[in-house]
């Protein structure tokens, strides 16, 4: 790498991240059914119909992934905890789920490895689903009590936590764009989810914050985006794709005000007396988490709403996603985050890497690209904490190759390669070089 421990502040984090359903093989361990099994079994809505049924079988092997952790210095570890192996049902805890949190959490602490958890990524117990999941605003209560049961177990030992990742995914992508679980396509229930899931955040913090923790946050992933013209079409076009993209979720928990143009769209369909629950929405924070993978570029299309199109094929180098490689935006974003929303607020990227088309030869996996692109997002974050952005820490996404949702497990995100026929782990050349990187 092009950097070491000593161009970044003194006790800057560096970290790996993953998430429960993309690793840890949700057939095991007494875990619920969940809408992502139903999303796959849909045909259409996943590459090969795949699940995380077995994903990684991180479950049995967590031990040896944390110490793949710790052998690469890294200093804090973002994991997930699956709300269906925790409830499988939504709302009764399961002893197993619970245990298996515990020991992995006690495993962290071994190993020198801090905690950071996130509450929810994505793995909604399909008996919530049910009951119209992030639709139903009864979610925030189902949400707060699941918080309570597995933070009073492990919350006395987490370093961070977060309660949801990816608002934008979780809202917009998967109901309004349907690419996600559940894969709906309508206003009304993109409104209301992605309002639900505000106040579903807001509960999870006081929940957190009456077990007496600390260090709580938020994680955002944001998309850089910019018009394809200099038309004024184009240029309110970008503004409203920023707005659902990028500013719906911060203007919520930090300003406490959701953009006036997506309103525009949205306001019809949003639950009622929603303008009163702001004062849950932003309870406090103590820090703000980006998740940043790349820039897209877009143009007026005024024949529906939100009037614009995402131009396809960007002319910049791209990962295995296609997505165009763009570590200006991840500067942009840090300096713009401080600027207009959270000030001294600590700022981590929570999630930034690369899919890329690994292959194992002779035993080793070399992906330079995946070295080149962590240089160059390293130094983007370089260039923000030198012109003042309180940046505290890098996370890699991600520690495994795993289950990428609607792409199966044909990308490959890990800096350990995993065959998913004989679940072997191999750390690609980006781990080694990392791992030089963070010596002390
Ligand atoms: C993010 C998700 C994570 C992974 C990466 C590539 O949106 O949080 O689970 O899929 O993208």
């Amino acid at each position: 790498m092009k950097f070491n421990r000593s161009d970044f502040p003194d006790n800057f984090l560096f970290g790996t991240a993953t998430s429960a359903y993309q690793i840890e093989g949700h057939a095991f361990g007494g875990a619920g059914q969940t809408h992502w099994d139903t999303f796959a079994a849909t045909p259409g809505n996943v590459v090969r119909a795949e699940t995380g049924a077995i994903a990684c079988d991180h479950y049995h092997r967590w031990q040896a992934d944390l110490d793949l952790i710790a052998n690469a210095g890294f200093d804090a570890y973002r994991f997930s905890t699956s709300w269906a192996r925790v409830m499988p049902d939504g709302v009764t805890p399961n002893p197993q789920g619970l245990d298996f949190y515990d020991r992995l959490t006690d495993g962290m602490l071994e190993r020198g490895i801090k905690p950071c958890a996130t509450l929810y990524h994505w793995e909604l117990p399909s008996a919530l689903a049910d009951k119209g999941g992030w639709q139903n605003p009864d979610i925030a209560k189902w949400f707060g009590d699941f918080t309570h049961c597995i933070m009073n177990r492990i919350g006395d030992r987490m370093h961070s936590v977060a309660p949801i990742n990816e608002p934008w995914c979780v809202g917009w992508l998967s109901h309004f764009e349907g690419a996600h679980a559940p894969g709906l396509r309508d206003i009304r229930a993109t409104a209301r989810a992605m309002h639900h899931i505000m106040v579903a955040h807001g509960t999870a913090i006081q929940t957190m914050r009456a077990l007496g923790m600390t260090n709580l946050g938020g994680v955002f992933n944001l998309e850089w985006s910019e018009p394809a013209t200099n038309s004024a079409a184009d240029a309110t076009a970008n503004a409203l794709s920023d707005s659902y993209y990028n500013r719906f979720f911060l203007g919520g928990v930090f300003k406490g005000a959701y953009p006036d143009n997506i309103m525009e769209g949205l306001g019809p369909h949003m639950p009622d007396h929603w303008q009163d629950d702001f004062a849950t929405i932003q309870a406090p924070l103590d820090w703000c988490g980006i998740n940043y993978y790349t820039r897209r570029i877009v143009r007026s299309n005024t024949a529906a709403w939100p009037s614009h199109d995402v131009v396809p094929n960007g002319p910049l180098p791209k990962t295995q996603m296609g997505w165009e490689i763009y570590p200006e935006g991840l500067y942009n974003f840090l300096m713009r985050t401080k600027q207009e929303y959270t000030g001294d607020l600590p700022l981590f990227i929570t999630e930034n890497g690369m899919a890329n088309a690994d292959v194992i030869e002779n035993g080793s996996v070399d992906d330079p690209e995946r070295i080149d692109f962590l240089n160059q997002h390293f130094d983007a974050v370089r260039r923000a904490v030198a012109d003042g952005a309180p940046i505290e820490g890098f996370f890699v996404w991600s520690l495994l190759d795993n289950y990428e949702w609607a792409l199966g497990y044909e990308k490959r995100f890990g800096l350990v390669h995993v065959d998913f026929e004989t679940l072997q782990r191999t750390p690609k050349a980006s781990y080694h070089a990392l791992k030089s990187a963070l010596e002390r």
